[in-house]
């Protein structure tokens, strides 16, 4: 888990999205972090000190001038304890006082005293936020290298309707996420499938699936975050391209065969969570095809196993593939990682809200001799444990010399 054990200093603003953070500590919490809380005077009008206190164990600030918390950790102490700064919600007015370098409360000081990266989430009234003034400070604070986690959209606590919202903590703690990842595939060459494939009846109808590339693009992301030089080999899917990787798109599962057959020799590993249509029409009409009244028959014919022909060529690269599974889900995906000769299979049960077209699923991952159940969770998360699990596999794999 990338936050586990990270030290993440919590800033929180006065406004009412600050109940928001009391569910985004416990997130924090629950992802491994150590999460100390620092906040505003006027977040206190809002929640709570006690809630917060509660919440990660840990006391919390909000001024310079308390003593007793000065003799037990400085506030440059705590700039220093600090690998992560979020400031979430951040007001209007906080964005403000840092643009101009202020340091007239402890929040605005430790962010001033810090080394560490800092992440800001504002949160306001969709006027507040559009205005010129606030996006001016967005701007600087950018270019001065802090990250701004845009607002989301949506109805306000004020009755307005528009951008301004606080993100949900769980999207929250998966922004945080991507800055901590270690970089476990320092440039490792990784291909990463995702998708379903579409195979055309005539030119306006084909056969398809319902796989998102959601589960794919997350591990395409993941991997990139880790350091590796990512190419996504990308079924027809409404995603838009993760920031450095390189996309190619195709559409049948003839065309993502080629692709991943072209690649795979430049690649160090591949990752095989595209949803490849097993079958395809033999004979698609290139004219529309017509009704007639009589039954329709369509012949189909197997698609090549794209996986399996890239385990059977000269040296191919460290292997993962995919198991969606309606039961059985384990045995059936140990058959498989033998069968296709892989060394490694994300097992996953395809359910209501789980598996293909949601953001959440669940994967067992299973080797030769061992296995490991990483549970339920959203998709970008499960894809960092993953992209973990497989950096150490690839990485004993490599030490092994490649004969295993
Ligand atoms: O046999 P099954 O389709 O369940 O295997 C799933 C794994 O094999 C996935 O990793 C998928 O990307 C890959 N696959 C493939 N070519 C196919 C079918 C599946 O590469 N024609």
């Amino acid at each position: 888990m990338p936050l586990e054990r990270v030290r993440i200093l919590l800033g929180v603003c006065g406004g009412i999205a600050a109940y928001k953070a009391a569910e985004l500590v416990r997130r924090l919490r629950d992802a491994g972090a150590d999460v100390r809380v620092v906040m505003t005077e006027n977040a206190m009008r809002f929640v709570g000190a006690t809630t917060f206190q509660a919440l990660s164990g840990n006391p919390v600030r909000s001024s310079l001038w308390d003593e007793s918390a000065e003799a037990a950790m400085g506030h440059i102490e705590l700039a220093r304890w600090a690998e992560q700064i979020l400031i979430a919600p951040a007001s209007a007015d906080f964005m403000a006082r840092v643009v101009h370098g202020r340091a007239n409360d402890l929040l605005s000081t430790l962010v001033l005293a810090t080394a560490a990266p800092v992440s800001i989430a504002p949160a306001m009234n969709q006027q507040m936020w559009a205005n010129t003034a606030t996006q001016d400070n967005v701007s600087l604070l950018r270019n001065r290298g802090i990250r701004v986690i845009p607002p989301a959209s949506g109805s306000q606590a004020c009755g307005e309707v528009g951008e301004g919202r606080m993100p949900e903590a769980e999207a929250l703690v998966s922004a945080l996420a991507d800055s901590c990842a270690p970089r476990v595939l320092d440039g490792i060459r990784v291909m990463v499938s995702a998708g379903p494939t579409y195979e055309d009846i005539d030119p306006v109808r084909f056969i398809g699936n319902r796989s998102s590339g959601r589960m794919g693009f997350a591990v395409a992301i993941a991997a990139a975050q880790a350091g590796a030089k990512v190419t996504l080999v990308s079924g027809p899917v409404s995603l838009p391209t993760p920031p450095g990787v390189e996309r190619v798109n195709v559409r049948s599962a003839r065309q993502m065969r080629d692709a991943v057959l072209r690649i795979s020799v430049d690649s160090d590993i591949f990752i095989s969570a595209a949803a490849v249509g097993d079958y395809r029409v033999q004979a698609s009409s290139a004219i529309k095809l017509k009704k007639t009244g009589a039954p329709l028959v369509l012949e189909l014919v197997q698609n090549p196993d794209i996986l399996a022909e890239v385990a059977a060529s000269q040296e191919p690269p460290f292997l993962v593939g995919f198991a969606a599974e309606t039961n059985d889900v384990e045995r059936y995906a140990r058959d498989k990682l033998e069968r296709k000769n892989l060394d490694m299979i994300a097992a996953n049960q395809v359910g209501p809200e789980l598996g293909f077209e949601g953001s959440e699923n669940a994967l067992l991952l299973l080797w030769q001799g061992g296995s490991e159940d990483l549970g339920r969770g959203d998709k970008k998360m499960l894809a960092r444990t993953l992209i973990e699990r497989v950096a150490t596999r690839y990485r004993l794999k490599a030490e092994k010399g490649f004969k295993a």
